[in-house]
């Protein structure tokens, strides 16, 4: 059976970005026909200046948004990656698989590494091997495949590169996965600047659609999204970023083609009520059943706990096998 493994990092709130282009495939696709993993990264969320309790508290939050935005976990293991040990020791190995220049390829590495030192903080190691993690996390547990978006594309390829290595020199021991996209929405952006990535960590909020806003704050952020100055609606993004950000939205809300959905519309201002409306009402049953779950904390957390037991326990061997292959002594 297909393996599937994704996850998302609590540094910030979750997106609109965060569901379009992995948490909603997850929920709508993957755990039905694979399976499947869906974990939240805290580890990762170290990289970074970070607050301890925003971090306890965001992590609580994306695991309860997860089940709100339908993971069951009666299909899929849902758990947190800390609690897992299996990633932190998979991912001194990679780290000794990768090099250095590798590592600093990473357009990643490069945004936050220039972010952090802009804002005078020291640029953490552990910002420089992130990517050793993320292959841990996801070769531990042998997945086929990792659904994200395009802006994760870049590590899983990475990942695909140490799985290849590592066996070579050391025999077979992982499986090579393969990153899967979204057809519409693998990049949104953010609405006050279409030629970046709509990302949950970015100083100012009006950009970005966060998955508990409140309608009238959606309506609110959607109707001053920037757009271009001509009048036409076409689906161009080099042409018209911020039109054809809103049309690819509408159409992952939608169902539509963006391409064919422009031709349809003839002013900015509907198309962005539309996409608003759609927005809203993808949005409204993740948001009560969000309000559900907060109401019932030790049910999360229960799903927390099993989850993290059925992940060990499909990671320990293939870690334990590589400790192995690698030349260290059995225990
Ligand atoms: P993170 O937490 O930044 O994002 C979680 C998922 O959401 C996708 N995403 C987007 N898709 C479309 N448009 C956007 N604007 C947008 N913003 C985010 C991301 O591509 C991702 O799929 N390094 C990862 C977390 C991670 C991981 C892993 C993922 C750690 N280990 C192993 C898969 C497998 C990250 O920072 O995602």
């Amino acid at each position: 059976m297909t393996r599937i493994f994704s996850g998302v990092k609590p540094t910030g709130h979750l997106t609109l970005g965060n569901y379009l282009g992995a948490v909603r495939r997850w929920a709508e696709d993957d755990q039905y026909r694979a399976e499947a993993l869906f974990c939240v990264v805290d580890l990762h969320a170290l990289t970074m200046e970070h607050d301890p309790a925003r971090v306890r508290r965001l992590s609580r939050q994306a695991a309860t948004l997860l089940l709100a935005a339908g993971l069951d976990p009666e299909r899929c293991t849902v758990f947190v990656q800390s609690h897992v040990d299996e990633h932190a020791r998979l991912s001194y190995l990679m780290e000794c698989t990768a090099t250095d220049g590798e590592m600093r390829r990473m357009i990643q590495y490069k945004e936050k590494s220039a972010q952090a030192k802009a804002s005078g903080d020291g640029v953490r190691l552990s910002l420089l091997t992130y990517p050793a993690l993320m292959a841990a996390d996801i070769l531990a547990y042998s997945a086929d495949e990792v659904p994200v978006g395009e802006d994760q594309t870049q590590h899983v390829e990475l990942t695909r590169d140490l799985a290849v290595r590592f066996n070579q020199r050391y025999g077979h021991t992982f499986v090579v996965p393969k990153a899967t996209e979204p057809v519409v929405a693998a990049r949104v952006m953010d609405l006050q600047d279409p030629t970046s990535k709509m990302g949950k960590s970015h100083a100012s909020g009006a950009g970005i659609v966060y998955l508990l806003d409140e309608p009238g704050v959606v309506h609110k952020k959607v109707m001053r999204a920037v757009t271009d100055s001509g009048r036409e609606v076409v689906h161009d993004r080099a042409a018209s970023p911020g039109v054809a950000n809103l049309l690819e939205v509408l159409g992952a809300c939608t169902g539509q083609e963006p391409g064919a959905l422009a031709g349809t519309y003839t002013s900015y201002g509907v198309l962005k009520k539309d996409a608003a409306d759609a927005v809203v009402e993808l949005l409204r049953p993740v948001q009560e059943r969000h309000a559900a779950l907060v109401a019932d904390p030790g049910h999360v957390e229960e799903v927390l706990r099993r989850g993290a037991g059925r992940a060990r326990a499909m990671a320990r061997p293939t870690v334990d096998a590589a400790y192995r292959a690698v030349g260290l002594l059995e225990p």
